[in-house]
């Protein structure tokens, strides 16, 4: 049950909070102070949107007052220049350099990617963090397995058979994003997680590249599921591998042209 507490010396009845709410829960009490509709204590997905929205600090949910807000600094914005330059230059990475990614970058990282958007504000997404190269190989041995059993890349199996993991590429780190069955989105929240860590990963010096093959062995392969070791009923949505990149790219490969209808 949620609780929407509105304090009605702060309210400067601007109806900010009214316009704001996903799922339209905060109606004019009559004087212009907003009230909560009767199924806001189950329809609630404590966004937070309207305690981060109220210029007068008034809102509270579920005891989250504007105090446990961060502040938007406007001086830290990116130009939309820096912004695409960031996506036309991000490549997948798979030559890393043979260094270990910090403890703390990962940490960033990850934390950072908490603010992606999940369905209904679930927030659904764990991690599993991989550093050690020797489980990574392992892993990679396990997926050229499973290749070849149902014969697909084979090319590719063969390459880890003989040391080189076309699986993994000997990548330092791998992130794998899992969530349970009470996820309302698995595939979109843990992809939008990955692919905000993929896009943030060059500026902390970092290349990264999703795990196509990984995630497919670890979504069908019994023995590497159990490998994983997963919380009961959980399911791999995604995975990325990321490392420092040994090379850089000097340009940017050209892309289709746009696929777009306007009416
Ligand atoms: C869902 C997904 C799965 C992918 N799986 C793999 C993979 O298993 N191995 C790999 O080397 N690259 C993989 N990639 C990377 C793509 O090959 C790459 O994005 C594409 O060739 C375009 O290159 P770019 O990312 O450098 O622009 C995957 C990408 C996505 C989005």
């Amino acid at each position: 049950m949620n609780t929407i507490s509105i304090d009605s010396d702060k309210c400067r009845k601007d109806e900010i909070c009214m316009e704001e709410c996903p799922f339209n829960l905060l109606v004019d009490g009559g004087d212009g102070i907003p009230t909560p509709v009767e199924a806001a204590g189950e329809m609630c997905v404590n966004c937070g949107h309207c305690v981060a929205i109220c210029p007068g600090d008034a809102i509270a949910v579920n005891g989250m007052t504007a105090e446990d807000c961060d502040e938007v600094d406007p001086a830290k914005a990116v130009s939309a220049e820096q912004v695409e330059q960031l996506f036309r230059s991000r490549r997948s990475v798979r030559v890393y350099k043979d260094e270990p990614v910090e403890r703390e970058t990962l940490e960033r990282l990850l934390d950072m990617a908490r603010w992606a958007p999940t369905a209904r504000n679930k927030q659904p997404v764990h991690w599993l963090v991989l550093t050690d190269r020797d489980e990574i190989a392992e892993l990679s041995r396990m997926v050229a397995s499973w290749l070849r059993e149902v014969g697909r890349y084979l090319p590719i199996a063969d390459a880890v058979d003989k040391g080189k993991d076309m699986v993994n590429r000997d990548a330092p780190c791998l992130l794998i994003a899992h969530a349970g069955p009470d996820a309302l989105k698995p595939v979109e929240d843990c992809s939008i997680a990955l692919t905000t860590i993929e896009a943030a990963a060059p500026a902390f010096g970092l290349g990264a590249c999703w795990g196509g093959l990984f995630m497919a062995a670890a979504q069908n392969c019994e023995p590497l599921r159990d490998r994983l070791n997963l919380p009961e009923g959980h399911t791999v949505y995604g995975a990325l591998m990321l490392g420092r990149p040994k090379f850089r790219f000097r340009r940017i490969p050209p892309r289709e042209a746009v696929k777009v209808t306007w009416r």
